[in-house]
């Protein structure tokens, strides 16, 4: 199922609660909550008790993106916060198969995150315990950089693995997702889209967030 997951990264701070309900009624089905601690990725955006005090103004699912340092120190105050799904990154998780189990035993969807330069067959290990697998398309820590093309073929790689072994895996793609970027991912395999500029910098986000699952839906039927 092909689903649009606006980053609230690129939203207005100062309202935020206004723009997590907006992105519900304008049809996103999932909210993307980037958090950053300073130390995975050069620069700090928020927590847990932001994501608990919007959880109320949206119901959207919620999808939490971790890049933090050993993430597994923190999975029950964003379960607490309200999290849907939880993904981490496997490049800072001392050990991600117990995150991933930490994650799952409390009924929320757990998902492994790749940065550009980790291959895909680093997270081929985990792929039964994960509900999605994202794959940074761009480095991460900050909204608005450019689509990064090579990370098609990781795309392709994970998708054929997670078919290979009768998995339906969610493959999410974050980072420059718009209408020019969101086919290649699709074709490629992809099927849950972060995308923060695209929406919010979009005069319709109604309208960008229905061209973005409508572009992805003609292009993931066609890969498959
Ligand atoms: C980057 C974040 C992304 C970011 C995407 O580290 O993980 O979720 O908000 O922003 P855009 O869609 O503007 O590239
Ligand atoms: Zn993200």
């Amino acid at each position: 199922m092909i689903r649009i997951s606006p980053s609230v990264l690129a939203s207005d701070f100062s309202r935020l609660g206004e723009e997590a309900a907006r992105m519900a009624s304008c049809g996103a089905e999932l909210l993307h909550l980037d958090v950053m601690d300073g130390m995975f990725v050069p620069n700090i955006s928020f927590g847990p008790p932001v994501i608990k005090a919007i959880r109320k103004c949206s119901p959207a699912l919620f999808d939490v993106h971790l890049m933090i340092e050993d993430p597994g120190r923190y999975i029950g105050a964003f379960l607490d916060a309200g999290a849907d799904s939880i993904t981490f990154h496997i490049e800072a998780a001392k050990d991600p198969r117990a995150v991933l189990e930490s994650i799952r035993a409390a009924g929320c969807k757990a998902a492994i995150s790749l940065k550009p330069a980790t291959p895909a067959e680093a997270v081929f290990p985990y792929l039964e315990l994960a509900d999605m697998v994202l794959v940074m398309t761009v480095e991460p820590g900050f909204g608005g950089q450019s689509f990064m093309r090579d990370m098609l073929e990781k795309i392709r790689t994970l998708r054929h693995e997670c078919t290979r072994r009768g998995l339906e895996t969610d493959i999410q793609v974050d980072g420059g997702i718009a209408e020019d970027t969101v086919a290649e991912a699709a074709a490629y395999g992809a099927n849950v889209f972060v995308a923060g500029s695209a929406v919010f910098r979009s005069a319709d986000a109604a309208a960008t967030i229905a061209a973005l699952r409508r572009i992805a839906e003609a292009h993931y039927a066609e890969a498959l």
